[in-house]
């Protein structure tokens, strides 16, 4: 069985990448085709736009080469860093009969030494090194009859010149230029219609965590999500909170909520101090999984933007308005139902402080019927609030 693996950021997808495709089917039929996007390291030059949204962006390009391809979640999910070994150990284990072919460009031929374990990895694969005419041949000749000692059959693809880099689509787009003679149109879409890679801060972000949410969370998570992003927008605009920095926190809050439960607990400790996470009920860590979501994959690096979002579900004792705003149109969204919720909801149109001493209270109440487990920082947050509304805060 021989199988294509084409690994990349895809930060946005572009021709050049169609074209290497294009070029390796015509090369040889392959009975699979497997898209790998890369995850997100977690540094700042990492990619720019998260994983899901790659993702998509490699699904509606390749998806018209008319051929079957498969969209790996393999690296974009991983919580660890990812090394091609890895990933080609993992598909050997899908595909014990598989022969992988592995596309790689002239730059990681010249480079192979440098990556981890490069031996044994091509014992494992047959690489198609892709080079382009003016790329130096005798320096990827050289890394090629080098690479040819443990991948006897790897081969060197002339690409078609594509003058087009990812990095440089950003910058176009980012700068308000046109990019359509470079990418397919459907991509171009997502791209315009969500704002991705635009300069403006809260264009991009909102943008962006507006696709996200359909892709990350189920119908009525979904719904719940906009619902909380439209209450949270008009409470804001009410106490004289930050509109567009309310919207980002609602549309993000609970992104986490559906992951896998593996990936979300490994979020929530990257989040904060591991002490601070162990003690926390699981129930709450979705909410700091998702500052961890927002500060990795989005590269949202402002401390109340996280905070509030980490504090939604337990609240704390000092929160900001804007943590309450987004607390309580988390609890009052819109199809929420329950005895409390006409009492609560004119307490939030009257007092921040009061609505939430009072959510509190219901929260906590609720928990202990069910026979939850509490968070302290719940317990601190109505206490806080307590004093705050009866004692001026002592
Ligand atoms: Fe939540
Ligand atoms: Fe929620």
């Amino acid at each position: 069985m021989d199988i294509l693996l084409f690994g990349g950021s895809f930060d946005p997808v572009h021709n050049g990448h169609y074209s290497i495709l294009e070029t390796a089917l015509e090369y040889k039929k392959f009975d699979k085709i497997i898209i790998m996007p890369v995850g997100t390291p977690g540094h700042k030059d990492g990619c720019k736009v998260p994983f899901a949204i790659r993702k998509l962006m490699a699904e509606t390009a390749f998806s018209k080469l008319g051929v079957d391809i498969e969209v790996s979640s393999f690296e974009g999910e991983s919580t660890e860093k990812s090394y091609s070994y890895i990933t080609v150990d993992h598909l050997k284990s899908l595909y014990p009969d598989g022969n992988i072919h592995f596309v790689i460009g002239a730059d990681s031929a010249i480079n192979m030494h440098r990556w981890v374990r490069w031996e044994y990895l091509a014992q494992n694969v047959t690489f198609l090194v892709f080079a382009r005419d003016f790329d130096d041949w005798d320096e990827i000749n050289q890394a090629v009859e080098n690479i040819r000692k443990y991948s006897p059959d790897t081969t060197v693809l002339k690409s078609r010149v594509v003058p087009v880099s990812s990095t440089q689509l950003r910058e176009t787009i980012a700068a308000g230029g046109d990019v359509s003679q470079w990418i397919d149109s459907d991509v171009e879409k997502i791209i315009k219609d969500n704002n991705l890679y635009v300069a403006d801060y809260y264009a991009r972000n909102l943008g962006t965590a507006r696709l996200l949410v359909p892709l990350m969370l189920r119908e009525k998570r979904a719904r719940h999500t906009f619902n909380v992003e439209k209450l949270a927008a008009r409470l804001a605009e009410k106490y004289g909170v930050d509109v567009n920095k309310a919207r980002l926190c609602a549309l993000l809050h609970d992104i986490m909520k559906q992951a896998d439960e593996g990936i979300m607990l490994h979020r929530a400790i990257q989040s904060d101090i591991i002490d601070r996470i162990k003690d926390k009920p699981v129930p709450v860590l979705h909410g700091f999984a998702a500052a961890d979501y927002a500060a990795k994959e989005m590269h949202i690096d402002d401390s109340d933007t996280l905070m509030a979002i980490k504090s939604h579900t337990c609240g704390r004792a000092g929160m900001s308005d804007l943590e309450k705003v987004i607390y309580l149109a988390d609890m009052l969204s819109e199809e929420r139902s329950y005895p409390e919720k006409e009492n609560l909801l004119q307490l939030a149109w009257t007092d921040l402080d009061i609505a939430m001493e009072q959510a509190l209270t219901d929260s906590i109440n609720w928990l202990k019927e069910k026979n939850g487990v509490i968070d302290a920082d719940s317990y601190a947050a109505l206490e806080y609030f307590t004093a705050l509304n009866h004692h001026g805060g002592n």
